[in-house]
């Protein structure tokens, strides 16, 4: 699933060595072939082997989808590591970094935040996690995402989700669910239904291309949106 791309960049570039270095460095090139048309299989206890590649889901989806709330399911249910790109954008915010008060103002609009920030901010969420199997939910949220997200890390998703919701459903829960976030009003979930449609679709089409998306039935009830995603992750 890990893609070769022209050029090998540093899958994560840290001051730790970086996960290509160590697989390379252990078996040399020909696991990256391996790596490139296979699911590496984890271990029982979910782990995988060291040196292996994390295994990556991406779970897309419009505002008030179900993303979050699925992807708690799934981390209960299958070890998985969930990372929120809206959460690491919101840590950011909360913990005065240069970038603060341009994500704070992207986020009230609706808009996106330069991916380079967003990329940064996941792979060293991935970095300083022992985990091996990860949800990044609500990213790539544009094709700059996505391909900043390849030019970054070297590497692509090896299964996509999405949440498949009507937008008067998403629109009645994102107004319902009073976290205190400051997009959650009628303004700004009109303008992020409007990127999602714009800048959105055409990853998750994108990924429908490549034959690794799941597309699931978002409507229901949360245990009933989780049994049409367990068998995705049981299998
Ligand atoms: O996914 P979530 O609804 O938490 O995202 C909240 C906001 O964070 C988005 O509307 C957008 O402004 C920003 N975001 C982004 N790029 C992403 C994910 C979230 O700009 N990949
Ligand atoms: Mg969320």
């Amino acid at each position: 699933m890990w893609r070769r791309t022209t050029w090998l960049p540093p899958l994560f570039s840290s001051s730790k060595r970086s996960l290509v270095n160590q697989i390379q460095g252990a078996y040399g090139l020909r696991i990256w072939r391996t790596m490139s048309s296979e699911i590496q299989k984890p271990e029982e206890d979910g782990t995988f082997p060291r040196g292996i590649t994390p295994f990556i889901t991406f779970v897309l989806g419009g505002p008030g989808s179900g993303k979050g709330t699925q992807c708690a399911r799934i981390v209960e249910n299958f070890g998985f590591t969930h990372l929120s790109a809206g959460d690491l954008l919101r840590q950011e915010i909360s913990s005065n970094s240069e970038n603060g008060a341009m994500i704070l103002n992207t986020i009230k609009d609706g808009k996106i935040v330069p991916s380079e920030v967003t990329v940064k901010l996941i792979q060293k969420a991935i970095e300083s996690s022992e985990s091996h199997k990860f949800l990044i939910d609500g990213f790539p949220r544009t094709e700059e995402n996505r391909l900043t997200y390849e030019r970054i890390i070297g590497a692509e998703p090896n299964i996509v989700l999405f949440f498949d919701c009507p937008p008067e459903e998403m629109v009645k829960r994102v107004l319902n669910r009073r976290q205190g976030r400051v997009d959650d009003n009628a303004n700004t979930v009109k303008e992020r239904l409007k990127i999602f449609r714009a800048l959105s679709l055409p990853v998750v089409n994108y990924y429908a291309k490549k034959g690794k998306l799941y597309k699931i039935d978002g409507t229901g009830t949360e245990d009933e949106i989780f049994e049409r995603v367990r068998p995705i992750f049981a299998a």
